[in-house]
């Protein structure tokens, strides 16, 4: 997507790999800064502190950084202390083991002395995949959208949480990768985006949309259910962290209760998802995926520009104050009507069909 008119991706290789250039996403949407990552130490603070997030784009920090390992250390005993201090880094995007992994996998059949050299050419295919699965998704998506549209002749409203746009993948995004291509063609729509305390991801949604020009309006994790009931949403469109093989998603905490409210309100509710994603290996989400709780401060502190437009932080909830901090929640499958793939659209009970070689790794 472009910045300031300039094409640009979350993250891209510098010098053939001496280093890995990423935004730093804990400045937007106030400031958009970049930075350089030259050791695999430093990439993997990036993916702690969420400067890199979102799950594709974990997932390809962590091939990144793999490839910052070969570097340093191309020997299998550095290989995998680094795999298991990365995939631990973020433990519910199934992503980040998955982008991890694509690496190992490639370097283990080669020479140490060869490796970096491999472990490069692994990235780049991957990076450039996760482009193209994308935009795929919303080739998809935008039909889905193309056809509410031809019944309702008004622009279509669409809702979703958290930011599951360009900045969460390499780019084009996930969830708003259709409502992206939609817009391309010319279909009016319009986005109701979800703030998504504690960390807001969804100001980076409306970052992302005011760049694109598409119409949106930022509203209260609260208020998606009022909206819902007012006929005022035509599909619900998020992205996941973790999909199941029966299809039970994980995704940032609050799409559950999105999830019901659309139920309740017979509103379609679309998963976007690639096939990085999915774990294969589980199949009930509430029990078996591992869910991400964060620091009590990104619930007490909140960022803001003060009244002189400095960006500040201030203190929302006095340190004293016991907060939980959950990351994700687990939206059970029945609750998702579909899911939007890079192999099409399918219901969570063809997932498998959509998939056949994971079903060789899903025992029910
Ligand atoms: O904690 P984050 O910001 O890394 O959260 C991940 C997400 O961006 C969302 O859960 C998103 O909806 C899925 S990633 C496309």
């Amino acid at each position: 997507m472009k910045v300031n008119g300039i094409p640009t991706r979350t993250i891209w290789p510098i010098e053939h790999g001496q280093a890995v250039g990423i935004i730093d996403q804990t400045r937007l949407p106030f400031e958009f800064v970049k930075e350089e990552c030259v050791d695999w130490r430093q990439l993997q603070n990036a993916i702690a502190t969420m400067k890199v997030r979102g799950a594709p784009l974990i997932g390809i920090s962590g091939a990144w950084a793999m490839v910052l390992a070969m570097k340093e250390d191309p020997r299998d005993e550095a290989v995998h202390a680094v795999r298991a201090e990365m995939i631990a880094t973020r433990p519910t995007a199934a992503d980040l083991q998955w982008g991890v992994d694509q690496i190992v996998t490639a370097v283990m059949h080669v020479e140490p002395k060869e490796r970096f050299r491999v472990a490069y050419k692994k990235a780049e295919e991957i990076t450039q995949a996760n482009v193209l699965a994308n935009r795929a998704i919303g080739t998809h998506g935008a039909k889905l959208i193309a056809e509410i549209y031809a019944k309702k002749r008004a622009p279509v409203n669409i809702l979703t949480h958290c930011n599951a746009g360009w900045l969460a993948t390499v780019d084009y995004g996930t969830a708003l990768s259709p409502v992206y291509i939609a817009f391309e063609q010319g279909i009016p729509l319009h986005v109701w985006v979800d703030e998504t305390r504690p960390r807001n991801q969804g100001l980076l949604t409306a970052w992302e949309l005011e760049g694109a020009g598409v119409p949106y309006t930022v509203i209260a994790d609260n208020a998606g259910g009022h909206i819902m009931q007012h006929r005022e949403v035509d599909a619900v469109i998020v992205g996941a962290d973790r999909v199941t093989a029966v299809g039970d998603v994980a995704n940032k905490i609050g799409t559950y209760l999105k999830a019901l409210a659309a139920k309740d309100m017979e509103v379609p509710f679309y998963v976007a998802v690639p096939s990085s994603s999915f774990d294969w290996s589980i199949h009930d989400g509430k029990h078996s995926i591992e869910i991400e709780n964060r620091s009590g401060d990104e619930l007490r502190k909140v960022r803001g520009r003060d009244k002189d437009g400095r960006v500040t932080e201030v203190q929302l909830i006095d340190p004293q104050v016991n907060v939980e901090n959950p990351a994700f929640d687990v939206t059970p499958a029945r609750l998702v009507t579909a899911f939007i793939t890079e192999r099409g659209v399918c219901a969570p009970e063809f997932l498998t069909r959509l998939y056949p070689e994971a079903s060789r790794r899903f025992v029910r």
